[in-house]
């Protein structure tokens, strides 16, 4: 296969952790796993390469920062990537920000928030995500990532052979 040069016309994807997040890997382990937050990058960037596409990874544990960058994303990003964290269930800003910068975001979990506590059933961010995955682990942001260049590239017309 040719190797892919980065180019002016390559899709261009935020992917953004919210808090906690860091923790990834030591923070109860029997909910969230034992990769780390480093290993699931690697992972997100491996796929971005496979594909094609430009990725940046950003994680923060202040509402205000992942705000301002969503908003810096306008234009800058044709998808966004988000995990808010503890911020899906508190988060209007962050959900007023993705409105209002109008850029697809598919929202994901690692866990499945509608099996757990009842405060996490809610998604402020759900109302305004092109789509949500839950409950895959870090398979998810991958799942997410083809999901968004498919969304992109084919109208969303997701078909087995894209995923593969
Ligand atoms: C989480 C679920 C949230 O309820 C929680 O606050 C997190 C992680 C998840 O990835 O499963 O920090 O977003």
């Amino acid at each position: 296969m040719p190797k892919r040069e980065a180019s002016a016309s390559m899709l261009r994807f935020l992917v953004l952790h919210g808090p906690n997040l860091n923790l990834l890997g030591k923070r109860e382990q029997s909910m969230y796993g034992r990769v780390s937050l480093k290993d699931v990058n690697a992972s997100i960037t491996q796929l971005a390469k496979q594909e094609g596409v430009r990725v940046e990874i950003r994680q923060s544990n202040l509402e205000g920062k992942l705000v301002t960058w969503i908003q810096e994303a306008r234009r800058r990003f044709d998808a966004i990537i988000i995990n808010p964290a503890a911020y899906t269930h508190t988060s209007v800003a962050i959900r007023d920000a993705i409105l209002g910068v109008g850029v697809p975001t598919i929202e994901v979990h690692l866990t499945n928030i509608y099996r757990r506590e009842a405060f996490r059933h809610h998604s402020y961010i759900a109302g305004v995500a092109l789509g949500q995955i839950a409950g895959f682990g870090p398979a998810g942001y991958l799942l997410a990532l083809r999901a968004a260049i498919d969304h992109l590239r084919n109208a969303g017309s997701l078909t087995a052979q894209s995923l593969t």
